[in-house]
């Protein structure tokens, strides 16, 4: 059986982020996977130290909850990565996720990642226009960690919680998207 993993990078419990990870993992579900989620905020993962111990021996050396994160990933045939916009930019808690991946680079010759994994992208936001951050990191997963993206969702005008279950074209795109992470 195939394993598709969730991370949510907002802290707001049933917020919008939350809501479109969940429908993907639900798409991934029909579609025949096991799914996990790991809400970002509620574990303890610290910021990259910048030691480069991963550059010379292939692992984080810190201890902390991305340990775990970790073996997901490196388990998992793909993964939904959600954030919100704070700020211009994702929000801290997906931040110190995505920074911690660096420890999967050996930068400039090669990436430990296992080959093949599928990934999809979700974003929510207020009334910024943010989607070229999101296909900015779509293009380095897809460049740097060799990890083939289904799809973006997300949208604006989502600041009220729960506001993304009004729209109907966000979700359906999110539960197909899951869909595709698995056939
Ligand atoms: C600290 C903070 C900063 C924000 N910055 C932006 C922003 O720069 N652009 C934007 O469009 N929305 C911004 N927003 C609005 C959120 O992106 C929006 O409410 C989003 O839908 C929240 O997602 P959630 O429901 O998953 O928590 C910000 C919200 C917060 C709390």
């Amino acid at each position: 059986m195939k394993k598709i993993v969730g991370f949510v990078g907002s802290p707001r419990i049933g917020g919008n982020t939350e809501a479109l990870v969940e429908k993907v993992l639900t798409g991934a579900m029909a579609a025949g996977a096991e799914t996990e989620l790991y809400r970002l905020n509620e574990l303890n993962i610290k910021g990259c130290q910048g030691c480069n111990h991963c550059q010379e021996h292939g692992y984080c050396c810190q201890k902390d909850d991305m340990t775990l994160l970790y073996e997901q990933l490196k388990t998992a045939d793909g993964f939904v990565l959600g954030s919100p916009i704070y700020m211009g930019y994702f929000s801290a808690q997906t931040k110190l996720f995505l920074d911690r991946m660096y420890a999967f680079l050996k930068v400039g010759l090669s990436c430990h990642l296992p080959p093949g994994k599928r990934c999809v992208l979700v974003y929510s936001q207020g009334r910024g226009d943010n989607v070229a951050l999101v296909e900015n990191l779509a293009r380095w997963f897809e460049s740097r960690l060799g990890v083939h993206v289904k799809g973006i969702v997300g949208g604006n005008n989502m600041n009220e919680l729960g506001a993304v279950r009004q729209r109907k074209e966000l979700l359906e795109t999110a539960y197909h998207l899951g869909k595709e992470l698995v056939v």
